[in-house]
């Protein structure tokens, strides 16, 4: 199958989620391997929503390990109890952080980054890994990229 991407010009976020989900969807049905997977959804998400950083952390059992990305560099290792993946890792649930600044424990990976949403991917009732998406403006997440971010999630979880 060709791995390209259709992209939607001048149409609002939920048109984007809806165009670029089945897309995901069709590109990792055909592939077994989770960090290829990974990569591709990171880059699909990226490129069609145009988020300043997307990216997975990968649960090692000790801590949370940096896995497939696009964006900028980032830190390597969370701690469980660190910053906004790891609130979410211990609440196990999904996120989000309208202004990273007024958030306690919070990890800088860059000054850029100004929101963020940060979701569990669970299978059998545990975290295995957690979906990071930052935003360059303030604000930018809502209960719309939860809808969809969570059903990524669900269908990424269904293939571990
Ligand atoms: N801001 C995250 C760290 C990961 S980076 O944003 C890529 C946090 O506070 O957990």
């Amino acid at each position: 199958m060709a791995e390209e991407l259709t992209l939607l010009k001048n149409v609002g976020r939920k048109e984007q989620y809806d165009s670029v989900m089945p897309q995901i969807e069709a590109l990792i049905s055909y592939e077994s391997d989770l960090i290829a997977n990974l990569a591709n959804i990171s880059a699909a998400l990226r490129q069609s929503l145009g988020f300043f950083w997307v990216g997975f952390y990968l649960n090692s059992g000790k801590d949370l390990v940096l896995g497939p990305f696009q964006g900028d560099i980032a830190c390597t290792r969370i701690g469980y109890d660190r910053g906004v993946c790891g609130a979410s890792y211990s609440q196990q649930k999904t996120l989000i952080v309208a202004d990273v600044e007024a958030f306690p424990g919070h990890i800088a990976c860059s000054s850029t980054s100004k929101s963020e949403i940060v979701v569990p991917i669970i299978k059998d009732g545990k975290i295995r890994l957690i979906l990071d998406v930052d935003s360059d403006k303030r604000d930018d997440f809502s209960e719309l990229d939860q809808e969809y971010l969570e059903k990524l999630a669900e269908l990424i979880a269904n293939k571990l």
